[in-house]
C-alpha cells in the first residue's frame, strides 16, 4: 500500500493547544523500511497514530492507494486501512490485558478477521517458531510472566499475526538489553515486502535496515534522505535539534580528517572492522 501524507498538520483537541504536526508531507511506497526520529515531544507518535488512521488531520490529506482518509471516514471505512496496517505502540507489554498469552496473540486477527480457530492456531505455531516462542505454553501462562524480552516478541508477533503489509513500530527496543534487542532488529529486518516504519530513539539499532531516515522536529519534517546520504545532512539534523546516530558522526569526523570512508557503516563494531582492515 502507498500512503502519501500531503501536507499534513494536527492539533490536539485541548484549549491551548499548539499544532503538533506542521504542513507534514511524506510519501511511503509498498515496501519501503524508514526510520523516523526526532527529539522527545516532537510529534513521532502523534505521526504514527495518523498514519494508522486513528486520528485524523485536522489540515491536509493522507491518502492509502490514492483514496482519501477523510473520504474513508465519511463512508465508515477506515477499518478497511487499519486491519492493513500493524502497529506496535510504544512499551506495547503495558497495554496486554488478557489473562493468557496466546489471547493477547490472537487478539488483534480475531478482531480484524474473525477466521477459523484452527487457520489462526497454524498461522501462530508458524509465527511462533520463527520468534522462538512456544505456542503451547503461551496457551497456559500470563502474557505478564513472561519475560521482558519475551512480552516485546509477543506484542511483535500480535501485530504480524495479520499479515500486514505496513508494519508502523514505535520504539521497539526501547528499554530491552542488548540481546533482546538484537533478536527483535533480526526479525523486524527479515520481514521484505513488507513496508516498515520505525520510530526510534536509538537510530543504530535501524541504520542498516533503513532504506529512508525521516527526522522530525517541533512536528515539522526537517530530513528525508537515503540512508546512504546521511553523511551529508549531519548539520541540518544538528541545527534542527535532532542528535545523529553517533556512529555516522564519528564516520564524518573520520572523513574530515582525510580517511577515505566509502559507504555508510551502521554500527561502531562495523567501522572499526573496516578501519582494522585498512590498517
Ligand atoms: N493526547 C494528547 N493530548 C494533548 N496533547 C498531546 C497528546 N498526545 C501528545 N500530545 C502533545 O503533542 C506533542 C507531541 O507528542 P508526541 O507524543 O507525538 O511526541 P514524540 O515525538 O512521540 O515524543 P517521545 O519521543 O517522547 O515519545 C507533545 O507536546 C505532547 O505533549
Ligand atoms: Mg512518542
Amino acid at each position: 500500500m502507498k500512503i502519501e501524507c500531503s501536507a499534513i498538520s494536527y492539533q490536539y483537541d485541548l484549549p491551548g493547544d499548539e499544532t503538533v504536526i506542521k504542513d507534514l508531507s511524506l510519501c511511503v511506497n509498498q515496501g519501503e523500511k524508514i526510520a523516523v526520529i526526532g527529539p522527545a515531544g516532537s510529534g513521532k507518535t502523534t505521526l504514527i497514530q495518523l498514519l494508522d488512521a486513528l486520528i485524523l488531520p485536522t489540515k491536509g490529506d493522507i491518502f492509502y492507494d490514492g483514496i482519501s482518509v477523510h473520504d474513508l471516514s465519511r463512508s465508515k471505512n477506515l477499518p478497511s486501512i487499519r486491519r492493513r496496517i500493524g502497529v506496535l505502540f510504544q512499551f506495547p507489554e503495558h497495554q496486554f490485558f488478557h489473562e493468557r498469552a496466546y489471547d493477547e496473540l490472537s487478539f488483534a486477527v480475531k478482531n480484524f478477521f474473525p477466521a477459523e480457530t484452527q487457520e489462526i492456531d497454524s498461522r501462530a505455531r508458524i509465527l511462533m517458531e520463527r520468534f522462538h516462542l512456544d505456542t503451547d505454553k503461551l496457551k497456559e501462562i500470563s502474557p505478564f510472566n513472561l519475560s521482558s524480552g519475551e512480552k516485546r516478541k509477543l506484542a511483535l508477533a500480535s501485530a504480524l499475526m495479520t499479515s500486514p503489509e505496513v508494519l508502523i513500530l514505535d520504539e521497539p527496543t526501547a528499554g530491552m538489553d542488548a540481546s533482546g534487542r538484537n533478536e527483535l532488529i533480526k526479525i523486524i529486518s527479515s520481514l521484505s515486502g513488507t513496508t516498515v516504519i520505525v520510530v526510534t530513539h536509538n537510530p543504530e539499532d535501524f541504520l542498516m535496515i533503513a532504506d529512508r531516515v525521516v527526522g522530525i522536529s517541533g512536528g515539522s519534517k526537517v530530513v528525508d534522505v537515503p540512508r546512504d546520504n546521511l553523511l551529508d545532512h549531519l548539520d541540518e539534523m544538528e541545527d534542527s535539534g535532532i542528535v545523529p546516530p553517533l556512529v555516522l558522526s564519528v564516520q564524518r569526523w573520520l572523513i574530515d580528517a582525510g580517511c577515505k570512508i566509502d559507504s555508510i557503516f551502521g554500527d561502531m563494531e562495523e567501522l572499526c572492522r573496516h578501519l582494522r582492515g585498512r590498517a
